[in-house]
């Protein structure tokens, strides 16, 4: 429906999902991450749909942050509360085995870009700005922009933002690996399309697969990080993907995996 907060539409087997509060320059409030969190778990419980886009409402914003209003009167058991909701709804998002892109077409601050770091893949309009300006409220991040910016960019370029609050514009993003592309605002969407139908065209548990071992490994010394991508490695000798896969390259044809 129109008038909800996150919308979903697919286009083939990708679904969109769309923060919807253009008005509050899509603002994340807890209907919105109540929103986020069905449309996740949907994603999940689909197995046709093996994609999915995350983007803003309106031309301006993909998320401006966290609705600044829910934090008047907040104390601290409701701010780290917060905080943990947040983060729920954002692991979530990271620990999908179906590929989440962030489709950002605007302000990307606060919350907003720490939505798009819990996403696998990010790619940006010229148009987009990002940042962390929680210390400007007095405030810092509290939905994973402490920890996921500084493992995604490094920590001085994380610090910067993170201590500055300024906002950096969508080359700088791309040069910092903050994004993985950068297009014009009217090739977004088709960009991050193209992209998710590419993923769908391979092994749908490899990619879950691939996605698992990333996640058990980015915290682990390397011996044990590589032990666990050895596990997963062994565990997909067998599956129906990898024979067919393996199968469709000997016979010179194209794989056919089944969702
Ligand atoms: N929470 C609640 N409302 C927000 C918001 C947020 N994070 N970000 C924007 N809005 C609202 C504004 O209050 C305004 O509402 P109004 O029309 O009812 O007054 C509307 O969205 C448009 O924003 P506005 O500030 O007028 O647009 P702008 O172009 O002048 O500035 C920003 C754009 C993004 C620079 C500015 O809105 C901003 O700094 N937002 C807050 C960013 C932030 O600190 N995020 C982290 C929060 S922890």
């Amino acid at each position: 429906m129109s008038g909800d907060v996150v919308t979903t539409n697919d286009l083939g087997g990708v679904r969109v999902i769309t923060v919807n509060r253009p008005d509050k320059l899509n603002a994340l409030n807890e209907a919105v991450f109540d929103g986020l969190e069905a449309a996740v778990a949907g994603v999940a419980e689909d197995p046709a749909i093996g994609a999915a886009i995350i983007t803003g409402a309106g031309e301006k914003a993909f998320v401006a942050g966290a609705d600044i209003g829910q934090f008047v009167g907040a104390d601290c058991a409701t701010g780290e509360a917060a905080s943990r909701r947040g983060q729920q709804v954002f692991n979530a998002i990271e620990q999908s085995g179906a590929v989440f892109i962030a489709a950002i077409n605007g302000f990307a601050l606060g919350g907003g870009c720490e939505l798009a770091l819990s996403c696998h893949l990010r790619v940006a309009a010229t148009t987009a700005r990002f940042g962390q300006p929680e210390v400007k409220l007095g405030l810092i991040p509290g939905w994973g922009g402490t920890q996921r910016l500084a493992r995604l960019i490094g920590r001085g370029r994380a610090l910067e933002l993170l201590l500055g609050g300024g906002m950096i514009d969508a080359a700088t993003a791309l040069a910092w690996g903050l994004v993985n592309r950068v297009v014009e605002s009217a090739e977004l969407m088709a960009a991050a399309l193209k992209i998710a139908e590419s993923i769908r065209q391979v092994s749908p548990a490899a990619v879950a697969t691939a996605i698992a071992a990333v996640n058990a490994g980015a915290d682990l010394p390397l011996d044990r990080a590589l032990q666990v991508e050895a596990r997963m490695f062994g565990a997909c000798f067998g599956t129906a993907d990898m024979i067919e896969g393996v199968d469709a390259f000997l016979a010179k044809r194209p794989p056919h995996f089944v969702r």
